[in-house]
């Protein structure tokens, strides 16, 4: 098989003649500077179904999807929109034809109200709209969609997976019959992933077609109807979804081998305390964010901090990362106080972060990959390039990051290598010798190989004695990962296990918020 076009796929949804084809793109091509991004890509979407993206970190399934809206042009090729050409010379004309993208990066203003980043750029009149007419607009078409959100708040202040329902949101309120979601689960917590499984449900019984991209195999086996996997740019497969394929055939068609994603715990006895937060608080204009938190992590130990998204977890990162000053409490690293002493000194005291949001506080989009791994390991201004060019190939190889070289702009990576960079830059040290390690989902948005890798790297800095806070909402991850569970739930531990003899249904039951045995 190698022509998505010509085939007849039914998706499982149908009886009889398979809907009508809403959008197909012939032959596409598109080069970037060094990379053929996509090659002759056939690809289409019919009314009604789900076709799923599948390929490796770089394989160019966001690049056809901007294509697909128009936000890129393709080099060659050309779509047909209900069987006619169309040609998208922007966004905006891809709107008209009703095709909207949900980005893997998100695109809305930090200052601006959830309605106010809705209406953004819509031709709606919705300058002359009052602002409490917006309001309620928004918030009816959010709640029509299962996905209630306060029209009044402010984007900067949202949690990312709350951000990612304003995106989606955004695209419905603009009349989009054709929705591109890129990796919309990989910041979603399973509830929330339930939940927008019903919703595109909704909108496929309805007849829009939905264009998935995931890298959770478990989901696209679920949602799809039809699954096109490219790789290197090219179509190198299809399968038709929901039943009819499994995660391991999935796996093998993406990446061409086997995936073993099975990990050791710590065997060894752990050592010092490395890691000792003491009755840590947290206000915020007098709501409570963290709750009289105590906890330690010790050398060769990796504690996993299990909730469900905005329970405290980002706060707890930034607040041990020295980026915000807690209300009460300490925290020291290594023995050494470094409450109220800023990023820097945390650094010093050994610490590597990656934080949750990654382009916003990890990487400097603007800056090349080599000067991002740069970052953090040497705050000279005057930097010899030269002289650490070869370990950032070797990181650029060692974590299988797709880019020409080292000189790559970290915006144009593809989300996955993205994130690469910069776990590639945390996990490595540099300079400082890394004691303790904060980790916020290292492997969300990473293909099935690019997880092997760092689920790897985990194992190894923690046999290197190195201790590890994993701050994770993929409680598979944790419960797979880590030695020691902590439940974050409403800003307090809820809820300890070690991690061998932790039951699922029990750490669920704390995430949600129900009493347990074990609870603190
Ligand atoms: N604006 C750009 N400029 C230069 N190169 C780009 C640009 N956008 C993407 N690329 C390159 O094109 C290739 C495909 O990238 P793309 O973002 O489509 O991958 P992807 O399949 O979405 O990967 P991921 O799973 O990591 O998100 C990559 O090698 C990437 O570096
Ligand atoms: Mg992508």
């Amino acid at each position: 098989m190698t022509n998505a076009s010509h085939e007849v796929v039914k998706g499982p949804h149908h009886s009889g003649d398979a809907a009508p084809i809403a959008l197909s793109a012939h032959s596409i091509t598109k080069r970037f500077p060094g990379v053929l991004a996509n090659d002759s890509v056939d690809f289409d979407v019919r009314a009604g179904e789900v076709h799923t993206l599948l390929g490796e970190n770089g394989a160019g399934k966001s690049t056809l999807a901007a294509m697909l809206c128009g936000l890129y042009q393709p080099d060659s090729g050309y779509m047909l929109r209900n069987g006619q050409p169309i040609s998208l010379s922007s966004p905006r004309a891809g709107l008209q034809h009703g095709i909207a993208m949900v980005h893997q990066h998100f695109r809305l203003v930090e200052r601006f109200t959830v309605a106010e980043n809705v209406v953004l750029g819509s031709r709606d009149l919705s300058f002359t709209l009052k602002r409490k007419n917006i309001d309620d607009k928004v918030a009816a078409v959010a709640e029509s969609y299962g996905l209630p959100i306060d029209p009044q708040a402010v984007v900067g202040e949202l949690s990312v997976g709350q951000r990612q329902r304003v995106e989606i949101v955004k695209a419905l309120y603009q009349g989009a019959e054709i929705l591109l979601l890129d990796e919309p689960t990989a910041v979603l917590v399973p509830a929330e992933v339930e939940k927008l499984f019903e919703n595109v449900h909704a909108m496929t019984a309805a007849g829009k077609s939905i264009v998935f991209i995931s890298h959770k195999l478990g989901e696209v086996v679920e949602i799809s109807d039809r699954v096109t996997v490219l790789r290197g740019g090219r179509v190198t497969g299809h399968v038709s979804g929901r039943g009819s394929t499994d995660t391991k055939e999935l796996a093998r068609l993406m990446v061409g081998r086997d995936i073993n994603l099975s990990t050791q715990r710590a065997s060894h006895a752990t050592g010092h305390e490395v890691l000792q937060i003491r009755e840590l608080s947290l206000a915020s204009e007098g709501v409570d964010i963290l709750s009289n938190i105590s906890f330690n992590v010790h050398e060769g130990e990796m504690v996993g901090i299990a909730g469900v998204a905005g329970n405290g977890q980002r706060e707890l990162a930034d607040t041990i990362a020295g980026l915000i000053s807690p209300t009460s409490g300490t925290i020291s690293i290594g023995g050494a106080m470094t409450t109220d002493r800023g990023p820097i000194a945390a650094r010093e005291l050994g610490l590597a972060y990656v934080p949750e949001d990654r382009l916003g506080m990890g990487l400097v989009p603007s800056m090349s990959i080599l000067d991002n791994l740069l970052l953090t390991r040497d705050r000279r201004i005057v930097v010899d390039r030269a002289s650490v060019r070869p370990e950032a190939n070797r990181l650029i190889e060692q974590f299988e990051i797709k880019a020409n070289n080292a000189d790559h702009i970290a915006r144009k990576l593809s989300g996955g290598n993205a994130q690469k960079v910069l776990l590639a830059r945390e996990l490595s040290g540099g300079r400082t010798v890394t004691k303790l390690l904060v980790v916020c989902s290292p492997t969300r948005g990473l293909d099935v190989g690019a997880i092997e890798t760092v689920r790897r790297l985990l194992d190894d800095a923690r046999s290197a004695g190195q201790a590890i806070l994993l701050i994770s909402e993929d409680l598979d991850e944790i419960m797979s990962l880590a030695d020691r569970i902590l439940v974050l739930y409403r800003g307090a531990i809820v809820h300890e296990t070690p991690g061998e003899s932790a039951q699922l249904a029990t750490v669920g039951a704390a995430m949600a918020g129900l009493k347990t045995e074990g609870a603190a």
